[in-house]
Formats: structure tokens, C-alpha cells, sequence
């Protein structure tokens, strides 16, 4: 009888045990770490701060959102990596840096593709930008959503700096991308590849005499204390596509991927909105500091710089799809 009542106090005290284990594991959230190369205060920052407090907020106590700025966790050069191994679920690179995965995307570094941002939104809002969205599915990579940060100036350590002949000789930093490298090629200068975290350095050190970035990467990385002069030349885009590793996406729970998917569209919306308002921000704030002179271009000067990379759209034509081009070419004209 003694016997009886131990194994049974055993067998509940086990199952207690198990059950608390079970309650345990159920309460347990999905870490989800989101990493990302820029600083807080940027488009990006902002909408993976969002999306952390939006998907928090949708699924509680079921999600627990980590978020990685200015290379923390991972630089550029191995952030895809990370994400194809589960090291990380959720990044947000420059659509500059997609090139080994699908030559479709490099549409988007064709220099003076889009005459705004609101082309540029058009385009990937349209049957052909959200297909690419899908261009990188048997890579393991689902594209979640599109993020704007905003249109690229040029700046170099010279004090002259509105024709493209300012450049010959120079040597820029640029993403890790065919088309910018041809891009600087056509123009004379000398493109070097170089991850996001080590351009400051580059600069400062005269490794690089220039780059290219919006209003908003100059200066929550200060290139305008290390630059002389920034043309406003909005010669190119820089965007991004958030993407996650697609086995870990669809792999979750369904309702738990609908609440992600749900924050995922809030922080889009929210990134989207502020983009142009950072850039503003930022370009006025670059001007107050005094440091690099802000060269406006006139339309002659502008139309100097499309004419001398316009041979760089026929060179990729074939690798993006006539297809493509059209289409992003349509954006221009509503
Ligand atoms: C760059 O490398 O210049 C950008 O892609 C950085 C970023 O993420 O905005």
C-alpha cells in the first residue's frame, strides 16, 4: 500500500514537473534578432524599432524582437551568410548588396533610374517590384518588404566637385555592387568595395577619397567631417529590401507569422513615411555643421553627370531583363 501511494505521488509529482516544463516551453518566446549596419536614428533604425514594438505588441509574450544596429552583431560581409545559417532571422540590406543572389535586383543601382523616391515607390509597388520581392526564393531568402532610406549624393575631398570630370583618378568607396563599380569606372575613377562599418575610416585615412550615400548615412556616420564637398547630385537610390531566411518563415506557427507579417506592414509604413523627412532633417543638419560644403548642381551639371553613366544601364540590360527596365522606366512617367 505504502508502495502504491509512493509511485503514485511519484507519477504526479512527475507529470507536475513535466507539466511545468511543458507550460515552461510554451511561455518561452521566439527570439527573433533583427541586425542591421546603420544607426538608430536613421529610416532603417527606425523601422526595426518599430517592427519590434508592433510585433511585440501583436503577439505578447509569444515574440521577443532583438534588434542589431551599426554592425553589432553582423557587418555586411556577413550578415547574409548569418541569416542563411539561423544566426539571424530578420535583415535589411542595401538593395546594392543582392547581386550574388539574383541579378534582377541590381535594376535599382542603374544610376538615374528613378527621378524621385516616388517613382522609385511606384516601381515597388507594382506586379514587377514585388515579384522581386520572390527573385531570391530557391536561395533560401523570402523578401519581406521594401524600406526607403533615400537618393544618393556624391562626396569627395576636393573642393571642386559638379562635373564628372571632377572625379577622373579619384577613388570612391562603394557597396558591394557590379553596377556601381561600373558605374565609378565609367566615370574615370577607381571603385573599391568596402563594408559599410569601414568607410569612415577610409575616409578619414585617404584610403578612399569619396562616396556615395543619402543625406542620412552622412551624417549619423559624420562622412561630412571627413569630406570636403557633397554635390547634390541624387544620381542614384538607396533602398532596402527586408528579408528573412524562408525555411525559419515558413517554419512558424501560423498564427504567429500573420502577427509578424501585420508588423512587418506597420513598420513599412512608418520607415517609408519618415524617410524623406530623416534626409531633410540630416541635409540641414550637414549644413549647420559646417563642415563639407553642400554643392548644388545646375540642370546642366545634372545632365552632365546622366549622360557620362548612362553607357552602364546597356551593360546590365542583359543581366536585369529588358522586362525590368521597362517597367521601372514606366514609374517615371505617372
Ligand atoms: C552602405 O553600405 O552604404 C549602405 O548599404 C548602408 C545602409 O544599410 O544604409
Amino acid at each position: 500500500m505504502k508502495f502504491a501511494t509512493t509511485r503514485i505521488a511519484a507519477a504526479v509529482g512527475l507529470t507536475l514537473t513535466l507539466g511545468l516544463a511543458a507550460a515552461t516551453a510554451h511561455a518561452a518566446p521566439i527570439v527573433i534578432k533583427f541586425s542591421h549596419v546603420v544607426a538608430e536614428s536613421t529610416p532603417k533604425g527606425q523601422g526595426a524599432l518599430k517592427f519590434k514594438e508592433l510585433a511585440e505588441a501583436a503577439l505578447p509574450g509569444k515574440v521577443e524582437v532583438q534588434v542589431f544596429p551599426n554592425s553589432q552583431l553582423f557587418g555586411d560581409g556577413k550578415e547574409m551568410e548569418a541569416l542563411l545559417l539561423g544566426d539571424v532571422q530578420i535583415i535589411a540590406p542595401s538593395l546594392a548588396k543582392f547581386d550574388r543572389y539574383t541579378k534582377k535586383i541590381q535594376i535599382f543601382d542603374l544610376p538615374f533610374m528613378f527621378d524621385d523616391m516616388d517613382a522609385l515607390d511606384r516601381f515597388q509597388s507594382s506586379p514587377k517590384g514585388q515579384e522581386l520581392l520572390d527573385s531570391m526564393k530557391s536561395k533560401g531568402i523570402k523578401g519581406l518588404a521594401y524600406w526607403h532610406n533615400g537618393l544618393k549624393q556624391l562626396s569627395t575631398n576636393k573642393d571642386k566637385l559638379t562635373r564628372p570630370e571632377d572625379v577622373k583618378g579619384l577613388k570612391f568607396r562603394i557597396q558591394s555592387s557590379d553596377v556601381l563599380e561600373a558605374q565609378f569606372r565609367q566615370l574615370g575613377a577607381n571603385p573599391q568595395k568596402l563594408a559599410f562599418s569601414e568607410v569612415y575610416q577610409a575616409l578619414q585615412t585617404g584610403v578612399v577619397d569619396g562616396a556615395e550615400n543619402p543625406w542620412s548615412n552622412i551624417y549619423s556616420q559624420k562622412f561630412h567631417e571627413v569630406q570636403k564637398t557633397i554635390a547634390v547630385t541624387n544620381h542614384g537610390a538607396l533602398d532596402y529590401m527586408v528579408i528573412t531566411n524562408s525555411g525559419w518563415w515558413d517554419g512558424l506557427p501560423e498564427d504567429i507569422r500573420a502577427g509578424l507579417q501585420k508588423a512587418m506592414a506597420g513598420a513599412t509604413e512608418h520607415a517609408n513615411k519618415l524617410a524623406a523627412e530623416i534626409n531633410d532633417r540630416d541635409r540641414q543638419r550637414i549644413a549647420d555643421a559646417g563642415k563639407a560644403k553642400i554643392q548644388t548642381l545646375s540642370k546642366e551639371d545634372v545632365a552632365a553627370w546622366r549622360t557620362a553613366m548612362q553607357p552602364v544601364w546597356k551593360k546590365f540590360e542583359d543581366q536585369i531583363g529588358k522586362d525590368i527596365i521597362d517597367a521601372a522606366s514606366a514609374s517615371n512617367q505617372q
